[in-house]
């Protein structure tokens, strides 16, 4: 039983901690805390402004996961409009090449092509091959590598594309370096003879003045994304030879040079069914590979076809460019990219529609 001495006690510290609250809530002026701001998901809305497109003047929205087309952080994916697919819709995706996608040329120089099979090309240390090629515009390029002792081949790397599409010459090469830097820019590019400069940054663009070409900056430094309107989009990275690969594969590297050399990622627009070169005639529908699936390094052959006098020449033996040619359009075949999936690495892969 409680005392009536312990009952006052109790009573007593309940009136002070009552009045204390009361003192505390009046003499100090309650804060207000503002609930967050909810994030905005601005889902910006694309459309496309060629006639040849399925999306032609359709508005269409972009997805949640990536609602915007430049995004702040670098890192994250973009909404892309793809205007030349038979559907039209948006999708999320990373703005650097993807080495393991189709229309990719990446290491010494492996490729694969729009029919999803890797194959490997070596052509020859400095000299000039064409890639791609239709009777309106030609993309070459630039072979830089070495000759280890002992060795019946050149190991080579893919360092400068030269575009030529109507009467115009665009380049684009990776700059000669001893020491790699990430943070330097070893890009070097040209817009008929004129050299460019495009500020660092990743969202940093240029456009030629009629708009046929443009290119953006997809990293501060050493990445862009070249669209060539109508015809093709290729995204590029600079990168080294790495000092892993070297030793892999004994290239033998020498100590000035680290063989800066691109990545590269195509995509074309309305090719027509005659399209060429080391990688377009893997984009025909009547092309059949002789790099067959599954074989471990299919190399193909060619360089007596492709190979061109400097990087912006069109005097291939197949060569078809013309600055004056207009591709009939019916002529044209529209391809699902992004239904070729490929899954695998650097040693395997096999692409599926
Ligand atoms: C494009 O390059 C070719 C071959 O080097 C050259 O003959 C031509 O004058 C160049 N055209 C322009 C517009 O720079
Ligand atoms: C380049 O062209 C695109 C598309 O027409 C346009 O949205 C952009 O504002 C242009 N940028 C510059 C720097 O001229």
């Amino acid at each position: 039983m409680f005392s009536v001495k312990t009952l006052l006690v109790v009573l007593f510290l309940h009136v002070m901690l009552a009045s204390m609250a009361t003192e505390a809530a009046s003499s100090s002026k309650v804060k207000r805390v503002k609930p967050p701001k909810p994030v905005k998901h601005v889902q910006e809305i694309l459309t496309c402004k060629s006639r040849k497109s399925k999306c032609f003047k359709k508005p269409v929205k972009c997805p949640m996961e990536c609602p915007k087309v430049k995004p702040k952080n670098p890192k994250d994916k973009t909404c892309f409009l793809d205007c030349y697919s038979p559907k039209c819709e948006v999708v999320c995706r990373s703005r650097k090449p993807n080495c393991n996608g189709p229309g990719a040329a990446c290491y010494d120089p492996r490729f694969i092509g729009g029919d999803g099979i890797v194959f490997y090309f070596h052509g020859r240390s400095n000299e000039h091959f064409t890639l791609v090629f239709d009777s309106d515009f030609q993309i070459n390029a630039r072979f830089i590598g070495l000759r280890p002792q002992g060795r019946t081949r050149d190991y080579t790397w893919i360092q400068a594309l030269g575009l030529k599409f109507g009467h115009h010459n665009f380049t684009l090469e990776a700059t000669k370096t001893e020491k790699w830097d990430d943070n330097v820019d070893h890009l070097k590019l040209s817009h008929d003879g004129m050299e460019l400069i495009i500020p660092e940054g990743h969202s940093s663009v240029w456009n030629s003045t009629n708009g046929d070409i443009q290119v953006e900056r997809t990293s501060t430094t050493n990445s862009v994304t070249v669209t060539i309107f109508d015809l093709a989009e290729i995204s590029v990275n600079v990168i080294p030879v790495s000092e892993e690969d070297s030793k892999i594969h004994n290239y033998q590297i020498p100590t000035n040079d680290r063989f800066a050399h691109l990545e590269v990622q195509f995509r074309f627009f309305g090719l027509s069914s005659n399209v060429e070169g080391i990688l377009g005639r893997t984009y025909r529908q009547d092309f059949e590979n002789p790099a067959k699936p599954g074989v471990a390094m299919p190399v193909i052959g060619g360089d007596d076809k492709y190979k061109t006098c400097s990087l912006l020449a069109t005097d291939c033996a197949l060569c078809v460019f013309s600055p004056d040619n207009i591709k009939d359009e019916h002529e044209s075949i529209t391809m699902e990219y992004d239904m070729l999936d490929c899954k695998g690495g650097r040693n395997g892969i096999t692409c599926k529609k």
